[in-house]
């Protein structure tokens, strides 16, 4: 499905030595381009984030902060379910070829056991304008949202949520079989979602449980297994993975000692320094790896959302003395964790693809030279033997970022809410040249 041909031996020697140290070409048949996921970009979604950004809860907490909850409620958003294709031209023209978007669940399946017809076939032409446009489609079938109808009953808590969750993709990847080669079955489900939803109580169902939150991620990872089965029998040559988050954890400017863990986003709220330490490392050390070891025989390739540094609660006051970037959430740039991740990934010698990668900086300053500092790292990793073959930037166009809602704005694309006008920001162009010469200065 990937193809890539990487100079190797001797030959891989002298062109490091004589050719490349100025131009850090990639290896032909790199993949470039970007990831939306539903909720956040095809507006009018049905699902238990719509519901819960209406809430009385949720708006009387927004008021009492002070903010106004229209820029908090999904509603209309980017509009991408009517403009996709005016989405896609702009993704050719920007060279891209591939794109990662989700299936939303709630629309094909809005009623238990009901499949939507015309939703399946709105997909298969979204999938097909891609393909149009000479773009690859990776699809992801679980991206946090989920159908009323399973969330009410208690969504992944719920004993037959796998087996649900089984029946829906089945019907999915048989209708899209034939046009989507590479699927992601669940988008950092145990890692920001389980800890976000499950665990501190910010997304919805917004359970403080540590229990729950433990008996959340074993029932993502039984159903990734089980997806992964039921993908393989429809086509065995589909290949099949899912997209975990993993950042360097920091304590003031020690490195913790988990950095090695291959998945992870656990970080304990208070607490002194050496617990925090100790949880934090029997959590991301041992408890991840454990999961991690699980799906491992069920993933034809490995995914990575790389997005930042984080650093043990208390020790932000370090944050200056690194000299690193904070973006506007306050996120610090750390480009050489996307090479320590990757490393961390190489000795299960699986192909890897960065499924996410970018930050939120609406007035475009950064993220030109994110992208660089980030792409040159993968490249070292790659000249370091490590098998990446694609790299997806976050994202295409601005997007609903979930609790923050609107303001914040990844898109290599500007939105104008108002409008839906697109307008291509300069990043994307810089983006765009590395793309046509597969490489970078
Ligand atoms: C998620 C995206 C989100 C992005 C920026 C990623 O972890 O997959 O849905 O928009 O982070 O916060």
């Amino acid at each position: 499905m990937f193809p890539r041909k990487a100079p190797k031996g001797a030959f891989r020697f002298l062109c490091y030595y004589f050719c490349m140290q100025k131009f850090l070409k990639f290896p032909d048949g790199f993949w470039w381009g970007a990831a939306t996921s539903s909720h956040q970009v095809e507006g009018n979604t049905h699902n238990n984030w719509s519901e819960w950004e209406q809430s009385p809860r949720r708006i009387a907490d927004l008021k009492q902060e002070g903010k106004n909850p229209k820029d908090f409620i999904s509603g209309r958003g980017a509009d991408q379910y009517h403009l996709y294709e005016k989405d896609f031209d702009i993704a050719k023209k920007l060279g891209h070829t591939m794109h990662r978007l989700s299936i939303e669940w709630s629309r094909i399946e809005p009623e238990e056991g009901k499949f939507d017809e015309r939703e399946l076939e709105h997909y298969r032409m979204v999938i097909d304008a891609l393909r149009e446009r000479g773009i690859e489609p990776m699809v992801t079938l679980y991206h946090w949202t989920e159908p009323l109808w399973f969330s009410k009953r208690g969504g992944f808590l719920h004993p037959d949520a796998p087996q649900a969750y089984k029946r829906f993709i089945s019907r999915v990847v048989d209708n899209l079989k034939d046009r989507v080669g590479v699927w992601i079955t669940f988008n950092e489900a145990t890692t920001v979602l389980a800890g976000m939803a499950y665990k501190r109580g910010i997304w919805p169902p917004q359970y403080r449980s540590l229990w729950k939150f433990l008996q959340f991620r074993r029932a993502i990872v039984k159903a990734h297994i089980l997806a992964y089965r039921e993908i393989k029998k429809i086509y065995s040559s589909l290949d099949v993975s899912r997209a975990p988050y993993a950042a360097p954890i920091m304590s003031h400017n020690i490195k913790a000692p988990f950095v090695g863990a291959v998945e992870n986003n656990t970080c304990f709220k208070g607490g002194r320094l050496i617990r925090a330490l100790g949880i934090e490392w029997a959590f991301n050390r041992f408890y991840n790896e454990y999961l991690w070891s699980r799906t491992l025989p069920y993933q034809d390739f490995l995914g990575l959302n790389y997005y930042t540094l984080r650093r043990l609660p208390g020790s932000h006051s370090a944050v200056p003395e690194t000299g690193h970037l904070l973006d506007q959430l306050g996120w610090e740039v750390y480009p050489q964790g996307i090479y320590e991740r990757l490393m961390a990934l190489k000795r299960f010698g699986k192909p890897i693809f960065i499924t996410e990668n970018g930050l939120y900086d609406s007035e475009d300053h950064y993220r030109g030279q994110y992208i660089k500092d980030h792409l040159r790292w993968i490249w070292q990793a790659i000249q370091d033997d490590t098998d990446v073959r694609g790299y997806l930037h976050w994202s295409l166009i601005d997007n609903f970022e979930w609790h923050h809602g609107f303001q914040m704005r990844f898109g290599l694309v500007e939105v104008d809410y108002e409008t839906l006008e697109r307008r291509i920001r300069p990043s994307a162009h810089e983006y765009a040249k590395i793309i046509q010469d597969n490489g970078l200065e």
